[in-house]
């Protein structure tokens, strides 16, 4: 921690709007045109230089630093920071072809080729003192530079490489782990199948092999490879800050990307910031918007953080590519401000004309200037000006959503009952009754203080620490209410399975123990009941409970599990704890929530208003009276009400004490209506 962050850069300036800036695809004269649109666009951050390293270093050793210092000249001249990358994450063709050893391998052994971009082994030392030495001579350049405001250092990290060299450092990163052979062999459970490894010489990334390949020995690699990355990163960052201690670092995040363990990075940070691009095509991708946005504020500990990376309409990168329709671009930034952005850049300010991305959005399209693309951008660059009193303001939530790298890997490892329970969808299905409530949630990691939240929600925690069972375990005796979702307390951190009735560490705070994991046929429902006998139905995944001091809410129907329980809830000390033993449909899945919230005493932040609404205005998944209208999002930040309207119609809102709409100046008082893309940023009238 520097006590650098999103401030160092919002000083000043205000929010953050603008966009990645590759100048070296464009002429000279083009340069000047763009700093003088992005001026008129109220741009005041571009990313420069993140694909550039051939351009810098034409050739080992040689450096061309002319044309950047004109781009940065003529950015700062145009009022524009500079968010300067290290192009370290597309090394030039000359890398690859002297040094061969420094490009990539896959399980399979098939090098990956230069041609594309991201073609290096993280633990390459080759390419780790080729990047070094570009990125100690970039600093050296341009550490006074005014336009300097932000490092960023690589992009979007995710390289995984099964090389030799990848080998050598993954043995090296066990014998830390491990101390001995004999320790890893133990972890490993090498007797298994004749493993037993007697040198380290004979260790492996998990590559290709004839049928299934030792769980542990891959969720070491899973926690190898974000190691490896993230050492990468560090040691870039090290140079950056030797050099410039004022000014913050960052690298751009994917939300919830596996390869890489979050947590374990977002320390060595100043800036947590974060590349989103949500597909028009998912009806829900509001609300997976909002997780995301969640996540990346609570793996900076609620601080502002910056979305680095969005489009402005249509990728080019999946197989068919929805644009995104007038007023979207707003409303999705508007979002990430409302759940605690404090800046929105988008991938990149002028359309390519050549190359992979050439049919990319941008800020600035193919077009030009005069298209409703870029008269969105400008609207929405001088809007954001309104918006000044939300920067540095927080978020602050009552609900934890518990989410954890390692057990997302071991989960998902082949061999499994079933390949239809897996991490995201169980976080999504947890987070979306929530959202669609206007409850406010940060994620947490399993061992993280969790001692300041009404209420736990933990979809999945298929891998569990004894540290983390004891703190949810404490948690719920000092009177939090816990909700744990199936497959749960399943393995130990070597990925073992905990034997005894499950989930084992988790038995005596949920009051109830199961003795098999039972997935259901495919494509047919399970049937439950809750105990008023009110029928509904699940999917996907049923367990053989029984009941220890826990009440069975609700109950299997069909079956060897005929009355068995589905939901547990008990009374442990001066909380509660939930375990859902099944994956239930979106209506009851909503209606657990609901009764989870209720022990929590948690509301949504309109709830008040909305116990006044009419039916008609609850008919979403599930009927909740506490549920927004559908499609509307509700948010507070600092002072501020955010209001969006994600739906197709009109929506009505009660609001709660009469305020002024930052972004229009009016007063809106009582019930309103929220047009389809509509977005309210309320502060309550004094
Ligand atoms: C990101 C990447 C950008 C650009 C963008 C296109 O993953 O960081 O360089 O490729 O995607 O959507």
């Amino acid at each position: 921690m520097t006590g650098l962050g999103m401030h160092t850069l919002t000083a000043g300036r205000g929010l953050i709007f603008g966009g990645d800036y590759n100048p070296e695809q464009w002429p000279e004269e083009v340069w000047a045109q763009d700093a003088a649109l992005m001026r008129a666009a109220g741009v005041n951050l571009a990313t420069v230089g993140v694909f550039s390293w051939a351009r810098i270093e034409p050739e080992p050793g040689v450096r061309d630093f002319g044309w950047l210092d004109r781009v940065l000249e003529l950015l700062h001249d145009a009022g524009v920071a500079v968010d300067l990358a290290t192009p370290t994450a597309s090394p030039p063709p000359w890398l690859g072809h002297r040094w061969p050893q420094t490009l990539p391998v896959d399980e399979s052994g098939h090098t990956l080729w230069y041609g594309s971009r991201n073609q290096f082994c993280p633990c390459s030392p080759i390419y780790r003192e080729r990047a070094l030495a570009l990125v100690t001579d970039l600093a050296d350049r341009y550490a006074d530079h005014p336009a300097l405001a932000l490092w960023h250092v690589g992009n979007e990290y995710g390289q995984v490489c099964h090389c030799d060299v990848a080998a050598q450092a993954f043995r090296d990163w066990l014998q830390d782990r491990y101390g001995d052979l004999a320790g890893l062999n133990e972890a490993w459970g090498t007797t298994f199948w004749s493993q037993r490894y007697g040198d380290w010489a004979e260790i492996l990334p998990p590559r290709r092999a004839p049928y299934l390949v030792n769980p542990t020995q891959r969720l070491d690699f899973w926690r190898f490879t974000s190691d490896a990355l993230r050492a990468h990163f560090r040691a870039e960052r090290d140079v950056l800050r030797a050099r410039t201690p004022q000014i913050p670092v960052t690298t751009n995040f994917m939300g919830l990307f596996k390869p890489v363990d979050y947590w374990s990075w977002a320390g060595d940070e100043d800036i947590v910031a974060n590349d989103w691009y949500p597909d028009p095509a998912d009806p829900d991708f509001p609300a997976r918007a909002a997780l995301t946005h969640d996540l990346i504020r609570s793996l900076g500990g609620g601080r502002p953080w910056l979305l680095l990376e969005s489009a402005t309409g249509a990728v080019n990168w999946r197989p068919h590519n929805l644009p995104k329709p007038a007023g979207q671009l707003r409303l999705e930034s508007l979002q990430a401000v409302a759940r605690g952005a404090d800046g929105v850049c988008y991938f990149q300010w002028r359309a390519s004309r050549f190359g992979a991305e050439r049919f990319h959005s941008a800020m600035l399209p193919h077009a030009g200037p005069d298209t409703r693309a870029h008269a969105e951008v400008r609207a929405h660059g001088a809007e954001l000006r309104r918006l000044a009193p939300v920067v540095g303001e927080r978020v602050a939530a009552q609900v934890a959503l518990l989410h954890d790298w390692p057990s997302w890997w071991a989960l998902e490892e082949p061999g499994r009952p079933s390949d239809r329970i897996n991490a995201v969808d169980q976080l999504f299905g947890y987070y979306h009754p929530l959202w669609r409530r206007g409850v406010t949630v940060d994620l947490a990691h399993p061992e993280s203080d969790l001692t300041g939240y009404a209420c736990v929600v933990a979809p999945n925690l298929y891998l569990i620490s004894d540290a983390a069972a004891q703190a949810l375990t404490r948690y719920v005796a000092g009177g939090g209410t816990l909700l744990v979702g199936p497959f749960s307390g399943v393995a130990d951190p070597n990925g073992h399975i905990r034997t005894g009735r499950f989930p084992a560490p988790l038995r005596e705070v949920l009051g109830g123990s199961g003795e098999a994991w039972l997935p259901a046929p495919a494509d047919q429902p399970v049937r439950c009941r809750w105990a008023d006998g009110t029928p509904f139905t699940a999917s996907v995944w049923t367990e053989s409970l029984r009941v220890e001091g826990a009440e069975p809410v609700a109950t299997f129907v069909d079956g060897d599990l005929a009355a068995a329980p589905a939901v547990l809830r008990h009374r442990f000390g001066a909380g509660t704890a939930w375990y859902v033993a099944t994956i239930a449909d979106p209506a009851p899945q909503a209606e657990l929530i609901e009764r989870v919230l209720a022990d929590a005493g948690v509301v949504g932040v309109l709830s008040a208003a909305a116990d006044t609404t009419t039916a008609a205005d609850t008919t979403a998944v599930g009927g909740g009276p506490r549920e927004l209208p559908p499609g509307v999002e509700a948010i507070r930040r600092g002072p501020l009400l955010f209001l969006l309207n994600h739906g197709a119609d009109p929506a009505h809102v009660p609001i709660p004490d009469p305020a002024e709409d930052l972004l229009t100046n009016e007063l809106v008082t009582g019930r309103l209506t929220l047009a389809p893309r509509a977005v309210l940023a309320l502060r309550p009238r004094s």
